[in-house]
């Protein structure tokens, strides 16, 4: 069943969904939780970090699973996944890199680095937690437009639409990568917890598809709506079925 929450705005949603990653963890310490990386989670990410500084939940023992990343970034690069990540979540909360899981997007055979990933996922039991974002085209991770029900971590090449949007993470020179790696919506699917958040107009007919278009690959995240208890938490500009 799908809860959707309405915030007032951008502040309100991230403290909405904050608390119930929060909550997730405070049941579960070790829980395997993953993050997507982008603009929309900043918000939540600063408050999972006050929370831990505030001795409200300990994040430490969590395991953390990439859930995305460009082909050929990786952590040193400006605009990664990894990179926003580390500066944003791992560091400030200070998690071992024993408890950090992220796909190796610079390896020379992805397809192997996919197989890592999926083999790391079921040996510890898969997702407690998966928070994830949502793009203009419907995406969620890298799962672009006729992604697979069923299918676990793999390479995709890029939506024109993606590469064009993902510019705002990178330097201006820089073309963002035609590929990626990215975790499948069946791992997606088989999180215990699945939250998706969305902010502004940018985002409204994504939005709407998601939750009232047809559950089709062509909007990947409607398929989250197999899950039996899906959170999505946005504000009212990205709501307005007007
Ligand atoms: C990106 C990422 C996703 C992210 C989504 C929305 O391309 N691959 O993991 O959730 O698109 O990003 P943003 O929150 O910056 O709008």
């Amino acid at each position: 069943k799908t809860k959707v929450n309405i915030a007032d705005g951008y502040d309100e949603l991230s403290w909405i969904a904050a608390e119930s990653v929060i909550q997730t963890v405070q049941h579960k310490p070790e829980a395997v939780v993953c993050i997507a990386a982008g603009d929309t989670p900043a918000g939540m990410i600063d408050y999972l970090v006050q929370s831990q500084e505030n001795g409200s939940v300990d994040f430490t023992s969590c395991q953390f699973i990439g859930l995305d990343e460009w082909e050929g970034l990786g952590e040193s690069d400006a605009g990664s996944c990894q990179h926003f990540l580390r500066h944003h979540l791992f560091q400030p909360l200070g998690i071992k890199q024993d408890n950090i899981h992220v796909f190796d997007a610079k390896a020379e055979d992805l397809d192997m680095e996919c197989r890592k990933m999926n083999d790391h996922l079921s040996s510890i039991g898969g997702l407690d937690v998966a928070v994830l974002g949502i793009g203009v085209n419907g995406h969620v991770g890298f799962n672009e437009p006729g992604t697979s029900l069923d299918g676990e971590a793999h390479v995709i090449s890029l939506d024109e639409k993606t590469q064009e949007v993902g510019r705002k993470y990178f330097h201006s020179s820089m073309n963002p990568p035609q590929k990626g790696v990215t975790l499948g919506m069946k791992q997606l699917l088989d999180a215990s917890k699945v939250i998706v958040i969305a902010n502004g107009i940018k985002k409204r007919s994504a939005v709407r598809d998601m939750l009232y278009g047809e559950v089709s690959p062509a909007h990947p995240a409607s398929i989250l709506r197999y899950h039996s208890s899906l959170s999505v938490i946005i504000d009212r500009e990205a709501y307005d079925m007007t």
